[in-house]
């Protein structure tokens, strides 16, 4: 086969790809095809153009390291990230929802006891976040693994800013009997995405700004129980309507409450204003999980 046009390349490519003897791989090839082109049709680029969305492709890959995951950060402003993440975990069957994992969280992180501060030295408002992780039938799950990382009051992660504080506002918790777990750490703050690359000049283009309003994240595992994987957004923050990577949801919102100096909920006595933010935990069993998908 050859002389291919406009008109007779796409099935030519189908045909192609359609040996393929995986039958999964088989529908991706043949999905991509057909939408790849579908979209060259839509848009008709010029040669010009065809080059620029190649070169923003390449410099993507080129940021890619192992502390920057430009593809993550692309998909992320997408929405492909909360699309793949709606397709996987909307069972609905009362379990917390989730949202992106993003590109700053770090495997194995240290192990604190519960109460502890994780904030090492940063400065920002004390803040006291404490919660329960259960499942749907509100059974507490003693022994869940609680992964949580935030921003500091600057929005930056610690592995942005590894030089001043090492590791920081990032912990492994494990719940005690009743399904409990608390820290201290630091408030923080809204931030932008990291925007000094590809999808920064993408954002830019689009008009859109690479903000993220405040949150903690939890990654948290327990036996017999899906992977959750989540955020607690702060309420009132001026970007819940606006985050850059369409991860909000209402169920995950809560306020972070702030005190004046006085007695926190854990019962010692703060000199300082803090501010505290409670949340509780449902993981769906795995075997729901399995027949929801
Ligand atoms: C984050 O929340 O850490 C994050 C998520 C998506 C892109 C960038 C950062
Ligand atoms: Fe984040």
């Amino acid at each position: 086969m050859r002389n291919f046009d406009e008109n007779t390349i796409t099935d030519a490519v189908l045909d192609r790809v359609g040996g393929a003897q995986d039958p999964r791989i088989k529908q991706v090839s043949e999905a991509l095809v057909r939408h790849l082109h579908a979209f060259l049709r839509e848009v008709r680029p010029t040669q010009a153009e065809w080059e620029l969305g190649i070169g923003f492709l390449t410099r993507t890959g080129h940021m890619c390291d192992d502390k920057r995951q430009e593809f993550i950060l692309l998909s992320d402003t997408l929405g492909a990230s909360m699309l793949v993440d709606a397709i996987n975990n909307s069972a609905g069957l009362g379990e917390t929802d989730s949202t992106v994992l993003g590109p700053f969280y770090v495997e194995g992180p240290n192990v604190f006891e519960n109460g502890a501060d994780i904030s090492n030295g940063m400065d920002g408002m004390p803040f006291y976040v404490s919660g329960t992780v259960a499942n749907i039938e509100d059974r507490p799950l003693g022994g869940a693994v609680v992964d949580v990382w935030h921003a500091d009051d600057h929005g930056y992660y610690d592995v942005q800013n590894f030089e001043e504080h090492g590791l920081a506002g990032r912990a492994r918790l494990h719940t005690d009997a009743e399904g409990r777990f608390s820290f201290w750490t630091i408030r923080p703050a809204s931030y932008p995405i990291p925007h000094d690359g590809p999808v920064g000049d993408m954002l830019k283009a689009q008009g859109r700004h690479p903000y993220r309003p405040a949150h903690v994240h939890f990654m948290i595992e327990a036996e017999g129980c899906q992977k959750l994987v989540t955020h607690v957004f702060a309420a009132g923050d001026e970007y819940l309507d606006s985050d850059a990577v369409f991860g909000v949801k209402d169920s995950i919102i809560q306020p972070f409450e702030e005190h004046a100096p006085g007695r926190a909920p854990d019962g010692s006595l703060r000199d300082a204003p803090f501010a505290t933010l409670e949340y509780d935990f449902r993981l769906l069993p795995a075997d729901r999980a399995a027949q929801a998908a």
